[in-house]
This record gives structure tokens, sequence and C-alpha cells, in this order.
């Protein structure tokens, strides 16, 4: 049978439900986004598309910095809490029991919980219909040594990241299999 043509959606996925940090002290928040892109190697870069009405959106906008925290599978509550509530209504870190870290950025805390975590700057902003798409370079990258092994490499087994796609939370499973994997000699 063929495909069958839907409403026309973005179907892009299994994509990270990326929890975002930003903002300091009493103003530091999280917001879930799966908006998340790879746009530049380098300078590292990323996208983060962040509407208007999100408390975080005016926070990164002044701040110019926000990080990025991969979630494990088992995390999946943490990136729909953050997801389905307002820094306006309540301290994100304090509700879901989080600690901040600070690394290199003046301002956005990582979540210590996630297993990998990005610092990013701000580099310019594309203020689009429903969006305001943030380029950011990516300055730092830090991953939890419980889930790599003696190279530094991640072990997706002990590392089973969240996707999520067409509204739903996806387990990843690693297949084992390198870049390449198809052209190297045996
Ligand atoms: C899985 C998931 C993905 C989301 N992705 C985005 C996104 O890419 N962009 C966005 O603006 N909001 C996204 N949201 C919605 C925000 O996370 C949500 O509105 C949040 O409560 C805003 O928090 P804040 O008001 O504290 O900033 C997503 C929510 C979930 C649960």
């Amino acid at each position: 049978m063929p495909k069958q043509k839907q409403p026309t959606q973005i179907l892009l996925g299994p994509v990270p439900p990326a929890l975002i940090g930003c903002g300091k002290d009493e103003e530091s928040n999280i917001i879930t986004l799966a908006w998340v892109g790879v746009v530049n190697s380098s300078p590292p870069m990323i996208t983060a598309a962040v509407r208007p009405n999100r408390y975080s959106h005016d926070i990164i906008r002044k701040t110019g910095e926000f990080t990025v925290n991969l979630a494990r599978a088992d995390q999946a509550g943490l990136a729909d809490g953050c997801g389905t509530r307002s820094g306006r209504d309540m301290d994100k870190f304090e509700h879901f029991n989080l600690t901040a870290v600070r690394g290199t950025l003046r301002q956005a805390p990582m979540i210590e919980e996630c297993p990998i975590s990005m610092e990013c700057r701000v580099e310019r902003l594309v203020e689009l219909e429903s969006h305001t798409v943030f380029f950011a370079n990516v300055v730092a990258t830090y991953v939890d040594p419980a889930v790599t092994d003696e190279k530094g490499r991640i072990d997706f087994e002990r590392c089973r990241l969240l996707g999520f796609c067409a509204g739903s939370y996806l387990d990843t499973a690693p297949l084992n299999l390198s870049i390449g994997y198809t052209v190297k000699e045996k």
C-alpha cells in the first residue's frame, strides 16, 4: 500500500525534548524545547525556537544565554513537567527537585541530574511568525562520567536518551553501529 497523504505537519523525529536552563538566581528557569537544531560545526552552533509568550523567552532574550540539558528516557516526567508548567507560577528547580549548577556562563544554569549538558551563548535571533529562533554558539559541553567509557565516549546503553516525535515520548535504544560502518574495512 502506498503512503497516505496526511494533513501537512512536521514529522521530523525523534528529536530530544531538551531541558533548557536559563536566567540567574531567583529568575532561574527551565523550559522544555523539542525544536532545537544543529546548524553549524565551526563554531559549533545550535538553534532554539521559542514562542514569545513563554516566560523563558524574555529571559533568554535579555541574558543572551541558555543551557541545553538532555534527559534520559526514565526522566520523561521531567521533560513533560517542565514543558507543561510555567516559571511564572513556580520555581521548577525546586518543584522537580533539580540542582542548578554553573559552568562557564555567567548566568544560565545547567541541570546536574541530566547526563549531558551544553552551555550556549546567543549570537543572533530571527523572529518568525510563531517562534523566535535563537542562534547560539555552544561554548562548553559536559557529560556525566557514569555514562562514558574510558575514552570519554558515551555508552548509549547506559545512557538511554529520551526522544520525542509527533507528540509522543520515545525511548532510544542503541544499534551499536558507528558512522561509516558500511564502508569500513572488516
Ligand atoms: C515535549 C515538549 C516540547 C516542547 N517544545 C517547545 C518548543 O520547541 N518551543 C516552545 O516555545 N515551547 C515548547 N514546549 C512548550 C513549553 O515547554 C511550555 O509552554 C512551558 O510551560 C513554558 O515554560 P515557561 O513559561 O516557564 O518558559 C514544549 C513542551 C513539551 C512538553
